[in-house]
């Protein structure tokens, strides 16, 4: 052994810069979405002389650069000398529900009131106070909005808001992964949410392509990258999702195998190494980020196919398949032992369907003869790798 951290500080023959290519750079140059950019640009513009304008709804596929447009903007607007407008970026997973967006709001505002722990009604009242103050427009950006718990009551009290405030007020842009959120929301907030809509379509291979090619010439040495690694990155991404961030993710490991290996240049063998792994861990990523519910569904699944078959499908090379009555009664028994109030079967069969559109889960109607006619579930991943990295999670929100 040589050294400890001597290989930190030995120059990479691949990598120029491995701050560009991770998933927090935030690229100044979007390209592809100048629409888009307007568009956000064009909402915000009414708070900036303290009118409400109308709300706006964000939504696209994961890595389709929602966030870095709406944080770009943002950034923008916030440099500006003269404004009325405030703006909140909340992150959704870690502030999910009203009372932390609320809180949120304060600490970004008024910071030595946020230290002193109020209870709903006063920092309700204490943003109420501040806004009107010189009437500001406090625009509320919620980032992966459908993961906030009580989202309703959420919506509700910051639109509530409007008729309390005298002068100036609040409007909202919502965000979203989840393309068919719409359909499960309360028509109300639906109303309120939807004022204004802004799709974020997937980008094409060609698209990717340009986007990766960018961010070579920033985060990898002077050709060490293949054109065709490059197209062959942004193929896989482009059939998988179109997803930005999937197809970065598999040419930075597509380099660090290539270092790895003590080898030059990175093309399309390492390339197609690469996309095994990066699925992977999507897939992984996916999972944790799951509403709770659906993670315990998910978590039930894993420990059932770990306790063996309760039916196997001769046909299919013994994979075990499980009974999709069996997963919510196990489901019921987690949710129960963690306190947490189990949800109806009807929204069980919604979220089996939910985590079979995203490939968790794969699932068929059996035929005639097993238990009449019933729904057969299996997991997509190892259900080893599933339960621990769901039970790593568990432990961290226990801990909040
Ligand atoms: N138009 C673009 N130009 C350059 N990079 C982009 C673009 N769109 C997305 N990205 C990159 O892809 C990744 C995912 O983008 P992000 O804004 O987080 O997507 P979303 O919020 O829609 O999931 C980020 O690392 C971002 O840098
Ligand atoms: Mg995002």
């Amino acid at each position: 052994m040589g050294e400890p951290f001597e290989d930190m500080f030995k120059e990479s023959k691949i990598f120029s810069n491995r701050e560009v290519l991770s998933p927090h750079y935030m690229p100044h140059n979007l390209i592809f979405r100048d629409r888009q950019i307007q568009e956000i640009a064009k909402f915000l513009t009414p708070s900036l002389r303290g009118d409400r304008g109308r709300n706006i709804f964000v939504y696209g596929k994961t890595g389709t650069g929602k966030t870095s447009c709406v944080k770009n903007v943002i950034e923008r607007v916030r440099n500006l000398p003269v404004s009325k407008a405030r703006i909140s970026y909340i992150n959704c997973r870690i502030y999910n529900s009203r009372y932390r967006v609320l809180q949120k709001i304060v600490s970004d505002y008024l910071p030595l009131y946020a230290k002193r722990g109020f209870g709903m009604v006063d920092i309700y009242e204490k943003i109420i106070g501040w806004i009107e103050e010189d009437g500001k427009v406090l625009v509320v950006a919620l980032d992966e909005i459908d993961v906030v718990k009580d989202l309703d009551d959420l919506v509700y009290t910051l639109t509530r808001a409007n008729s309390d405030i005298k002068s100036g007020g609040i409007t909202i842009l919502g965000i979203s992964n989840n393309v068919s959120f719409k359909e499960n929301l309360d028509p109300r907030s639906l109303s309120t949410l939807y004022e204004n809509e802004l799709v974020f379509p997937p980008y094409n291979s060609n698209e990717l392509a340009q986007i990766l090619k960018e961010r070579v010439e920033s985060g990898f040495r002077k050709g060490v990258v293949d054109q065709a690694a490059i197209n062959l990155a942004s193929a896989l991404a482009a059939k998988d999702s179109g997803d930005a961030r999937l197809a970065l993710k598999i040419l930075t490991k597509a380099g660090e195998i290539t270092e790895e290996k003590g080898g030059e240049m990175v093309g399309p063998d390492q390339v197609g190494e690469a996309a095994r792994f990066a699925e992977e861990d999507i897939a992984y990523e996916l999972i944790n980020t799951l509403p709770e519910h659906q993670k315990l569904i998910v978590y039930a699944i894993a420990l059932l196919s770990l306790q063996g078959s309760r039916y196997k499908r001769l046909s299919d090379g013994g994979d075990t398949y499980l009974f999709s009555g069996d997963i919510y009664d196990k489901y019921v028994a987690i949710a129960n032992s963690l306190h947490r109030e189990p949800k109806s079967s009807r929204w069980y069969r919604k979220y089996m369907v939910d985590l079979d559109m995203q490939g968790i889960i794969v699932s068929y109607e059996s035929g005639k003869g097993v238990r009449g006619h019933t729904k057969l579930v299996k997991l997509s991943y190892l259900p080893e790798k599933i339960k621990d990295t769901i039970e790593k999670t568990l432990a961290k929100e226990a801990e909040l």
